[in-house]
């Protein structure tokens, strides 16, 4: 494996397993033996997706906890180690549900249905009725599951990288839709496959029986191998065979020391080795790798409990980790639980808006000493929270990647998709000067602070400035801002743009209508 590029704390990995009892040497080489070696150089997080067996197994749940604790053992035998890794348990971290249930709003139902296998478990599982919405969920909650750790890589076998690439389709939905980049895309970290077979010289797996597991206790193992398929070969012991050919040659390939192989090849070759000893000696390799396994799995297993808490501990780390995802997905569906702006929609009575209008009491707003754009965006702030009634809904068009000065510029964004620029100054001599940028808004809110620290908010259509405006436009050079000055006279205010002939806009003083 290539050495990270950068700090592993910024580089992590998620993967999971379906809790469907002990592991065999085929889950140990095809994924758990990787994982081990990944917690190396990545922030890992590896869990137990109990929730995804119940998508096939919802009749019968009652194994899932035993289950669950056989493959956790395995995990930790195997060498997971909590203290470099976050092991634990999908159905502990309700944020994996939580997500599941958002993202399943903007999923499309083709997408889910055309999942390769899908159909495919479908058929496989004829004995189960999985026409279940659960079921065609299954991909979205995996997907759920990894973008919840936003992790680079995801080790999985072949099987699962359509799971992957649908992962990665939804994350870009949302990142567009949201125009946010909360999910980066994880790529499949597809697990190098060593060849191995079952005893009867079948693809290893627990349908067929054929399985040896990775925590069994030699004496077993012992049995097992000498019982195991030469795939045909060598029915006389005189006979040459081809141990490429022969599922105990796979156990050489897999466990033996290097050229252990080469060696039985030779003899099987020249028939000058016998299948027991060939058997005995792969026995042999292969205890020696996964004992130590057993044996710790034996240990942990005499105190079970010290286990069970230890995943427990581990879930509640996962599910901090998974809670800092959460308060940025729920803020973009507008669910956070903080109160936040919506306070500004509740108790806004006629007194309060007068006492709004006066600023004499609000040092924050009259401080001159701050910067002048950050004085004009804490104005609109405030005119926002003060002014604008309820059933005006204004939101910020996308902030989030835009620079500071460009941040100002941005227009507010109105029900009916108008643009609307918030802009503040202070009076001098009897006039408010503004510089507007050259740019397509449809509503100019200019708020003027007065002499008597009085705030006046003006919401001006664009009728009132569109010809103006386009003058300006033709005679200012690229990116120059439009001066605009409004004249107190009397009780009367005068608007003159880019030093047009000045309009009498009195009657839009704090007139709402054009917002709506
Ligand atoms: N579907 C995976 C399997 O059957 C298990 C799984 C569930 C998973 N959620 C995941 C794997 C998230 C990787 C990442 O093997």
């Amino acid at each position: 494996m290539s050495e990270p590029q950068i700090p592993s704390s910024r580089r992590s990995v998620l993967s999971g397993m379906r809790p469907t009892g002990k592991l065999h040497l085929g889950n140990y080489m095809g994924a758990l033996a990787n994982w081990v070696k990944l917690q190396d150089a990545y922030e890992c997080y590896f869990f137990i997706a109990d929730w995804h067996a119940l998508t096939t197994d919802y009749a019968n749940p009652s194994r899932i906890k035993l289950n669950t604790l056989d493959v956790a053992l395995d995990f930790l035998a195997a060498g997971l180690d909590p203290e470099r890794s976050t092991i634990f348990i999908q159905s502990h971290v309700p944020q994996h549900a939580e997500l599941n249930l958002l993202l399943g709003m903007l999923t499309p139902l083709g997408w889910l249905e055309r999942v390769p296998t899908y159909k495919e478990q479908q058929e496989n599982l004829s004995g189960k009725d999985l026409t279940t919405y659960g079921f065609l969920g299954y991909p979205l909650l995996m997907s759920s599951d990894i973008l919840l750790y936003q992790p680079e890589y995801v080790p999985v076998g072949a099987d699962q990288t359509a799971h992957v690439e649908l992962t990665r389709e939804v994350a870009r939905r949302f990142n567009s839709m949201y125009k946010t980049r909360v999910f980066p895309e994880p790529e499949a970290l597809l697990t190098p496959t060593a060849k191995l077979t079952g005893t009867d010289g079948r693809k290893m797996s627990k349908s067929y029986g054929n399985t040896i597991g990775l925590t069994e206790a030699p004496s077993s193992i012992i049995a097992k191998v000498a019982a195991m398929s030469t795939g045909g070969q060598r029915i006389r012991q005189s006979d040459g065979g081809d141990a490429e050919l022969c599922p105990v040659g796979d156990l050489h390939t897999v466990f033996g020391a290097p050229g252990q192989f080469a060696e039985i090849q030779q003899g099987c070759k020249a028939a000058s080795i016998r299948c027991e000893s060939c058997k005995a000696k792969a026995t042999e390799s292969l205890v020696a790798v996964i004992k130590p396994i057993y044996e710790k799995r034996m240990q942990m297993e005499a105190n079970i409990e010290q286990t069970w808490e230890m995943l427990r501990a581990q879930s509640a780390k996962a599910s901090r980790r998974a809670e800092q995802t959460m308060v940025e997905v729920r803020e973009i569906f507008d669910l956070s639980h903080e109160l936040g702006a919506v306070k500004r929609y509740f108790g806004a009575s006629a007194e309060k808006l007068l006492n709004a209008r006066d600023l004499s009491g609000n040092m924050d707003l009259l401080g001159a000493f701050q910067d002048e754009a950050e004085r004009i965006k804490d104005f609109r702030d405030y005119w926002l929270e003060s002014f604008v009634p309820r059933d005006i809904p204004l939101s910020e068009s996308n902030l989030m990647f835009t620079t500071f000065e460009r941040e100002l510029e941005e227009p507010l964004i109105t029900a009916k998709k108008k643009r609307v620029f918030v802009t503040a100054a202070i009076e001098v001599d009897e006039a408010w000067n503004f510089l507007i940028p050259a740019k397509s808004y449809e509503v100019w809110t200019l708020l003027g602070l007065g002499r008597n620290r009085w705030l006046e908010d003006f919401i001006l259509p664009q009728k009132v400035f569109s010809q103006p405006f386009a003058q300006a436009k033709k005679s200012l050079k690229k990116d120059e801002k439009i001066p605009v000055v409004l004249r107190r006279d009397g009780d009367r205010f005068l608007l003159s743009i880019h030093g047009s002939e000045p309009v009498d806009v009195t009657e839009l003083r704090s007139n709402y209508a054009p917002l709506q």
